[in-house]
C-alpha cells in the first residue's frame, strides 16, 4: 500500500505538533517544518517514537524558504498549514504597530500562499492543501481585528487556489478555542481564566484540544469530495 507523505508547517507545537503525531501513528511519512531549531528539536524527540519524521527549518514567510523547503521534501500527497505569527497583533488600534500586523498576514496569507505556488506541482493529483483560519473571523472581538481579517482573507484564498489548482483539493479547518502555545500571544497570564470562561460559554462545555483540530485536518485531507470547504471545528462557539 502506498504510504503518504505529508508536509505538516507548524507541526513542531499545539495543533500541528498534534497533527503530525496522529499521521505517525496512521503510518504516514511526516515533515515537520517550522522556524525554531530548538521547537523541532523538541518535536522530532517527541515524535521519533511514533514514526517516520522528519524536521526542515523554514520560514514559510521567505520565498527562499519555501523553495529550499520543498526542494527536501520530495513528492508529497499532502501540504498542511497550522503556522500563524501573532505575537503583538492583539492591541486596540491605537496601540496596533503596522509590523505586527503584517507579520500576521506574512504568516497565515502569504506563506500559504506561497506553499501552494512552490508545492502544488510536489503534490499527486489526489493530494491536498489545508489552510487554518479561525474563530476570530466569525466572532470578532476588540484587539482581534487584524487575526479576524487574515482569517477571512485566507478562507477565500483557498476557494479561489480550490479551482485553480484542481484536481488537488485545497480546504480550511477553522478552529475554536483550543488550549495551546499560541495562548500566550493572545492573553498573557490570563489565558487559563480567559480559557476557563469559555469553556463554560460554549454548547460543548470545553475548551479545544489540539487533537480535536487534528482529526479534522485529517478528514479534509483524506475526504475525496471536499475541496473549497470551510471546516469550522469550534466547539459552538459561532453560535453563542
Ligand atoms: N489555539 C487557538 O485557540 C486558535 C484558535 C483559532 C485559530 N487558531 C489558528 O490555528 C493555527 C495553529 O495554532 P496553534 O494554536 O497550534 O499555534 P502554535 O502552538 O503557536 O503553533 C504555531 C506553529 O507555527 C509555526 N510557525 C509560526 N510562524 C511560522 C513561519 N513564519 N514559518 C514556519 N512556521 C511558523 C510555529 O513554529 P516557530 O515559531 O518555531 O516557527 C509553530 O510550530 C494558527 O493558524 C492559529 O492562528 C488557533
Amino acid at each position: 500500500m502506498h504510504k503518504e507523505t505529508v508536509l505538516v508547517v507548524g507541526g513542531s507545537s499545539g495543533m500541528g505538533l498534534s497533527l503530525a503525531r496522529s499521521l505517525l501513528a496512521d503510518g504516514c511519512a511526516v515533515v515537520v517544518a517550522g522556524r525554531s531549531s530548538e521547537r523541532l528539536a523538541r518535536a522530532r524527540a517527541v515524535l521519533a517514537d511514533v514514526g517516520d519524521v522528519r524536521t526542515v527549518a523554514a520560514d514559510i514567510t521567505r520565498e527562499e524558504d519555501v523553495i529550499g523547503l520543498f526542494g527536501e521534501c520530495g513528492p508529497l500527497d499532502h501540504i498542511v498549514s497550522t503556522a500563524a505569527d501573532i505575537a503583538g497583533a492583539y492591541e486596540l488600534l491605537p496601540d496596533l504597530q503596522l509590523a505586527a500586523a503584517r507579520k500576521v498576514f506574512d504568516s497565515k496569507f502569504f506563506g500559504p500562499l506561497l506553499l501552494a505556488k512552490h508545492g502544488a506541482c510536489r503534490l499527486a493529483p489526489h493530494g491536498s492543501i489545508t489552510f487554518t483560519s479561525g474563530i476570530a473571523a466569525y466572532r470578532p472581538a476588540p484587539r482581534g481585528s487584524v487575526v479576524a481579517g487574515v482569517n477571512g482573507a485566507l478562507e477565500s484564498l483557498a476557494y479561489a487556489l480550490a479551482v485553480e489548482l484542481a484536481p488537488i483539493r485545497v480546504n480550511v479547518v477553522s478552529p475554536g478555542w483550543v488550549d495551546t502555545p499560541i495562548w500566550r500571544h493572545v492573553a498573557g497570564d490570563e489565558a487559563p481564566a480567559r480559557l476557563a470562561a469559555m469553556a463554560e460559554k460554549l454548547p460543548v462545555g470545553r475548551i479545544g484540544r489540539p487533537d480535536d483540530i487534528a482529526d479534522g485536518i485529517r478528514f479534509l485531507m483524506r475526504n475525496g469530495y471536499a475541496t473549497g470547504s470551510v471546516l469550522h471545528l469550534d466547539g459552538g462557539h459561532r453560535l453563542v
